[in-house]
């Protein structure tokens, strides 16, 4: 993954481009360092940790006239100062920030061994900036073009040289790259989150760039200069900040009945005549991680209300597995960050089959959204906590909305209400789960089950508590216990019973109770009370308000998403930022 950055300016570099480092710490925050050009010299500095560790280590005011920076996801390499980008070539004359995989490193490694180059770093940056150190050709940029001619994998590159030209060149394949220049200054990054103005170049695969503080000049993959056209619209900065809140997470998780209203808006004005006239025959929804989750409950409503054969598919294995498509499949991708590497992968197998494919995304100017050719927000506003919540509320709204659109205009219009109920529902939800957090943040394992929808939530529940407790956490279909995972329960594990299904509660109770005989303790998410019989079975019962059903997943999902947070927070984690993950996971 990675967040590059790189500044050309008569002002101070080193501070935009930490500024620019910290919005882009979404995509990796295990160490960062900055290359600063001062009088033709290249100056570095490097921390473990996050930019703000980086930021103290820097020197005020030092006058570079260019900077790059890096906030760095260990893919190769370990996490140290040594391995965090800028990395040099042997000979210092150059240095490089990169953000993605050079899959064919060790073999450059080894030829480039043979003629004497020796290796500092771990890393498989350091493969680009030896061959930019061959220095085959007088013009920097045919450098930069021959070296990306040479590898294998995914990139975006900035590479500065310790020369007079004060301009940062830059690569793009796989991974994204945005450059924006008023005349006065430039910019590159990996998000225009970065940029003071909303209009930027986006670089496409292939593409090279010479930027200096004056301008920018793109040329091909031949070296031929071409012209770009500029694009625009990104996300206002003043949208981004924890307000009241201590986390994003806890801010973004209440903001899901604003996500919802903006969806509803957003569908009742979309025109689906030209979706209602496709023929289906069956759809293929693909995701990762929480929008996988997003995808199984969307299969659900696609079987559910148009009778449609449905089905689910993680990304990472739709790109690879013998997949049947052709011209009557639908293929929806989920992506909230529409950078996931593993979602554009695969929408770039699926679009060699099918031009029935909608992207569902949280990002306008993303990858994913620029791909396909039909495109629907989830309407969520930024989410910048790693732990997915308003995006996963609105992506499962969303799937419910388009199927019902798909449907009929009718069917849409009282989905729409359907989902304005919810919303309301959630905006006065305020759950305490008193011991319920204390419990559970002080279990090494964690059971999460249900049937149907609620299965699905409890797999959702149970990511999001792993994810940022680091608790070992599975989720099982109730009917499972006995196949296997009874062996596991015992007076000390926590079994956490989503039951909202009304024609599958009783079934999921009495799975619940099997645990129970064997010591499991109870906490059971249900729409309704248990009868009094049962009730002393359970640690704790929370009910939750009645909706129409397709929906209840949301209102279950709400308290499993606050659990994770308190449980993280009690803890001592940074819910925001849990440890080895990022944000947007932009590489395989
Ligand atoms: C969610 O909490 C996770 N951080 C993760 O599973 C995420 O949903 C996944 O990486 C997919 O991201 P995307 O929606 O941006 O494609």
């Amino acid at each position: 993954m990675c967040g590059i950055v790189g500044v050309v300016s008569s002002e101070n570099c080193q501070h935009q481009v930490l500024e620019g480092l910290k919005k882009l710490q979404y995509r990796g925050y295990d160490s960062a360092g900055i290359c600063l050009k001062m009088g033709g010299e290249l100056v570095a500095f490097k921390a473990k940790g996050s930019v703000e560790d980086l930021e103290k280590k820097c020197p005020e005011n030092m006058e570079a006239a260019l900077a790059v920076g890096h906030t760095r996801w260990a893919t190769h390499g370990s996490v140290c100062e040594k391995n965090a980008h800028p990395i040099f070539s042997a000979n210092k004359h150059w240095a490089v920030v990169h953000n993605g995989i050079i899959e064919n490193f060790p073999q450059l490694q080894y030829d480039l061994a043979k003629e004497g180059v020796c290796f500092k770093t771990e890393t498989d940056t350091e493969v680009i900036s030896a061959l930019l150190a061959l220095d085959n050709f007088k013009d920097p940029i045919q450098n930069l073009i021959w070296a990306c001619g040479r590898l294998k994998g995914s990139y975006a590159i900035c590479a500065v040289q310790q020369s007079d030209q004060n301009q940062i060149l830059v690569a793009k394949k796989k991974s994204p790259l945005y450059i924006f220049s008023s005349g006065s200054e430039s910019m590159v990054a990996s998000d225009p989150v970065c940029f003071p103005e909303d209009q930027y170049y986006r670089l496409e695969d292939d593409e090279f760039a010479s930027v200096s503080q004056t301008g920018v000049i793109f040329y091909n993959k031949n070296g031929k200069r071409i012209v770009k056209e500029t694009q625009g619209a990104i996300t206002k900065q003043s949208q981004i900040s924890k307000g009241v809140f201590k986390h994003f997470m806890l801010k973004e998780i209440y903001e899901t009945p604003d996500g919802l209203n903006a969806l509803s808006e957003s569908f009742a004005n979309f025109d689906f005549s030209k979706m209602r006239k496709w023929w289906i025959g069956k759809v293929k929804l693909i995701g990762c991680g929480t929008a996988y989750h997003a995808c199984l409950m969307g299969a659900r409503y696609f079987k559910k209300h148009l009778g449609l054969d449905a089905e689910a598919v993680t990304a990472s294995e739709f790109r690879y597995d013998k997949v049947i498509l052709d011209t009557s499949t639908l293929c929806i991708f989920v992506s909230q960050s529409g950078e996931t590497a593993d979602t554009i992968a695969a929408a770039q197998k699926a679009l060699k089959h099918t031009k029935k494919i909608v992207a569902l995304t949280n990002v306008s100017y993303s990858t994913l959204s620029s791909m396909t050719p039909h495109v629907l927000s989830i309407c969520a506003g930024p989410e910048i906590a790693v732990a997915s919540t308003k995006a996963y509320s609105c992506q499962v709204a969303a799937l419910y909305l388009l199927v019902m659109a798909l449907k009929g205009e009718k069917e849409l219009k009282n989905a729409l209400k359907n989902v304005k109920k919810t919303s309301k529902l959630l905006e006065k939800f305020y759950v305490n789960l008193g011991r319920f957090a204390e419990d559970i943040s002080a279990c090494q394992h964690v059971f999460f089950i249900g049937r149907g929808s609620d299965y699905i939530t409890a797999l959702e529940g149970a990511l999001k508590l792993k994810e940022i407790s680091y608790i070992n956490c599975n989720a099982f279909p109730a009917g499972e216990l006995k196949h296997g995972v009874l062996t596991l329960i015992d007076h000390s594990t926590p079994v956490i019973v989503i039951a909202t299904e009304k024609q599958t509660s009783d079934k999921t109770m009495n799975s619940a109770f099997e645990a129970k005989a064997r010591g499991g303790k109870l906490y059971l998410i249900s729409s309704q009370m248990p009868n009094a019989a049962s009730l002393d079975k359970f640690e704790m019962c929370l009910t939750l308000p009645q909706t129409c059903p397709d929906l209840e997943c949301l209102l279950a999902t709400l308290p499993l998403q606050l659990l994770a947070y308190n449980v993280a927070v009690m803890r001592g984690n940074d819910p925001d930022k849990p440890r080895n993950l990022a944000k947007s996971v932009t590489v395989e």
